[in-house]
């Protein structure tokens, strides 16, 4: 008996203040569609839900930006992100909406439960206040001085120039971004999910019971748990969002992150009847497709307010993938450098699967990765249209010029037929594999293995110059490439679902079961194929400089924008003496941990071959603690010991940084007895 009865998938609930680009694609839904479209194929009893996130302070924010209220924000991108998804595949059961009559019921129910058996904690602290506007102020809703790096718009909980997390009364000279006046401070009532108690809970359940989660998942958590967690406030003083169902809570809403995840429970709700049986019976698989910005809130924040309120299952898997760049760059909404989902279908109609495909070879599953047009053009030109397409079309072309579209008796079978044909079930197995595993990348690969595979076969036969002399082996060989063109319509739907959905209207194949795959009979002889299409066509070098010229404009137009301008860097010349002053030398990192309440910077633990010591260095966006420990590095050892955050810092790693901001270690390439100089 397999373990699970039925699959729930839920994919992030993305904020509908803005629309949906490639990133989004890349790390959560197409790798969530890829899953569920599998899933179903197999037969399985799966659904995945998903919605918009409704709530939060950045859509406030926007509505008084804009003037309007947060419902015309959340209207408004509600429906642009649902077509979006639509357009391009994304499967889900429903797609809701955190603003919905069940949500607000869901959640606050939820949130009542948990009061009711005393899980929060109740605590008044002060916070800034608004006393023209007459409102408490949200994090974001503070700017002032950094008192880390003096950037004068840092805001309540972030400087974005030196990137430290800061709590607004670590601002100097804090204003109110809704009045411009200066805030002040006073006394509020939160309730907080006191996580510190559930921590030996989550770390036998996360770091013992699932260890198979990926590295990136896995890691993030343990860093998460070896800091300590802390109590954390579920409720927020502002007007938009679910209201506090208690008394005495008046003008307070649950925060976004309480309610946000309780919406996949209130999408099922909304979606069947029969919701309890996905959320409440173990043999149930629940699984979260996310990005890694949201590991902490899925895999610890959420689960711990399931487990305390009893009755539901918690997940089984939480694959989130790392960030896409583009170009080079981060992709950032406010900045404009995206590849937006609507603005794509106008230059690219009818090619959503060209860009499903290329996103998925390029999938940031382990680390961040980047997307370029370059690499766009080349996969679709050398990948689907030069070997999919190919395949398919000769194979198609070739049968209805040769046997009027119906498929041929299979004759006499040669060694080589038969290797091919038994290649197909391995294929699938390998596909399925990698699926399983959550590494779609890899299972994108071995599918178009079999298009590859027919590609050869074709191209090794040569049924064309056969044809003359031996009509019947041609049969043979083009019955053959039907099998595996039928087979690739099941192989491939999960990946690239509109051509295969066209594929099987031109072969008149009309089964979607993925137990299928493998069989060399699909398609019996006589059968009639249709008439032909191409699946894809070739991107000139036009179309990519277009979107490439655009990019750059966006990017001109940005440095204009950018207030903080950066001397002309000029490399002065040194002698010799100079630089023999730096005492460089190699060195291991013995151990690392993050700097808490920092996001770049690393505690790093080296032994330098002359002594064990302590080096701050700010490269925690790039490498998590658990990748770096074991390896060698060069460090400047002769530093002025500097404090950083209290730390004190007695020497510099140094790093190579790309021009799109990356940073790389230099390594000693076959490894060298710690200590050594560098000259
Ligand atoms: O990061 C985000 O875009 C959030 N809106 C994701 C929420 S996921 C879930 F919890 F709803
Ligand atoms: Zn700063």
């Amino acid at each position: 008996m397999p373990r699970f009865k039925r699959h729930l998938i839920t994919s992030a609930l993305p904020y509908a203040n803005g629309p949906i680009h490639i990133g989004h694609l890349a790390g959560v839904y197409i790798p969530s569609d890829i899953y569920t479209r599998y899933l179903r194929l197999k037969g399985k009893d799966v659904i995945h839900v998903c919605g918009s996130d409704e709530h939060g302070v950045p859509i406030t924010l926007k509505a008084r930006q804009e003037g309007v209220s947060p419902q015309v924000i959340v209207d408004r991108y509600h429906e642009l992100n649902k077509k979006a998804f639509e357009d391009f595949g994304i499967s889900f059961d429903i797609y809701s909406r955190t603003t919905s009559k069940v949500h607000y019921e869901t959640a606050s129910e939820f949130f009542r439960t948990l009061y009711d058996k005393g899980v929060f904690i109740e605590k008044t602290t002060e916070q800034f206040y608004d006393e023209e506007a007459g409102q408490f102020l949200a994090d974001r809703y503070i700017t002032g001085t950094c008192p880390h790096c003096g950037y004068e718009k840092a805001y309540g909980d972030q400087c974005e120039q030196c990137g430290t997390s800061l709590s607004p009364t670590e601002l100097i000279n804090p204003r109110s971004t809704i009045s411009g006046s200066k805030p002040v401070l006073r006394k509020t009532k939160h309730w907080y999910l006191p996580l510190d108690r559930y921590e030996p809970f989550l770390r036998k359940w996360i770091l013992e019971d699932h260890k198979e989660w990926k590295t990136n998942v896995y890691g993030q958590c343990k860093s998460w748990l070896d800091q300590g967690l802390q109590p954390r406030a579920v409720s927020r003083d502002l007007d938009w969002g679910v209201p506090v169902p208690v008394e005495g809570a008046e003008g307070k809403v649950l925060y976004v992150w309480f309610d946000a995840p309780i919406g996949y429970i209130s999408a099922t709700r909304e979606l069947t009847p029969d919701w309890e049986k996905y959320w409440k019976d173990p043999s149930t698989r629940l699984i979260h497709f996310i990005g890694k910005d949201n590991i902490v809130f899925h895999c610890i924040i959420f689960p711990t307010m399931l487990k305390t309120e009893g009755s539901y299952i918690l997940p089984d898997n939480v694959p989130a993938n790392e960030f896409l760049n583009l170009e080079g760059d981060k992709i950032s909404t406010s900045r404009n450098w995206a590849v937006w989902l609507h603005e794509y279908l106008e230059d690219f109609p009818g090619q959503q699967d060209v860009l499903r495909y290329v996103l998925t070879a390029n999938m940031p599953e382990t680390k961040d990765n980047d997307f370029t047009w370059r690499d766009f053009q080349a996969r679709n030109n050398n990948e689907l249209v030069a070997i999919l397409g190919n395949f398919v079309n000769r194979a198609l072309v070739l049968t209805r010029k040769y046997f009027d579209g119906a498929v041929p008796p299979r004759g006499e079978i040669s060694t080589y037929d038969r290797e091919v044909l038994e290649q197909i079930p391995l294929i699938r197995r390998r596909t399925e594999h990698s699926l399983d595993h959550f590494r779609f990348r890899e299972a994108l690969k071995e599918a178009m293995a079999l298009a590859r595979l027919g590609n050869k076969y074709l191209a090794d036969t040569e049924p064309w110059a056969l044809v003359k002399n031996d009509k019947e082996r041609v049969g043979t060989i083009l019955n053959i490439c039907l099998q595996i063109t039928s087979n690739l319509t099941l192989l491939l739907e999960p990946f690239l679902p509109f051509s295969m959905q066209k594929l099987r209207e031109m072969v008149h194949f009309e089964k979607t079961d993925w137990n299928l795959i493998g069989r060399d009979d699909l398609l019996p002889e006589g059968h009639q194929i249709g008439e032909v299409k191409h699946l894809f066509r070739k991107i000139e070098d036009e179309e990519i400089e277009k979107q490439i010229a655009r990019l750059q404009a966006t990017r001109t137009e940005n440095e204009g924008n950018n207030t903080i301008k950066l001397p002309p860097q000029k490399e002065e010349e040194i002698t010799y003496d100079d630089f023999a002053k730096l005492d460089i030398r190699t060195a291991t990192i013995v151990a690392a941990e993050k700097v808490p309440k920092t996001k770049k910077l690393l505690k790093l633990t080296l032994d330098t071959g002359i002594d064990r010591r302590t080096v701050v260095s700010g490269i925690a966006e790039f490498f998590s603690p658990e990748e770096i420990v074991g390896k060698q590095i060069a460090v400047l050892v002769n530093l002025a010991p500097r404090k950083i955050r209290g730390i004190e810092s007695q020497g510099m790693i140094l790093m190579a940084e790309d021009p799109d901001g990356r940073l790389h270690f230099i390594v000693p390439e076959d490894g060298a007895v710690n200590g050594s100089p560098v000259k």
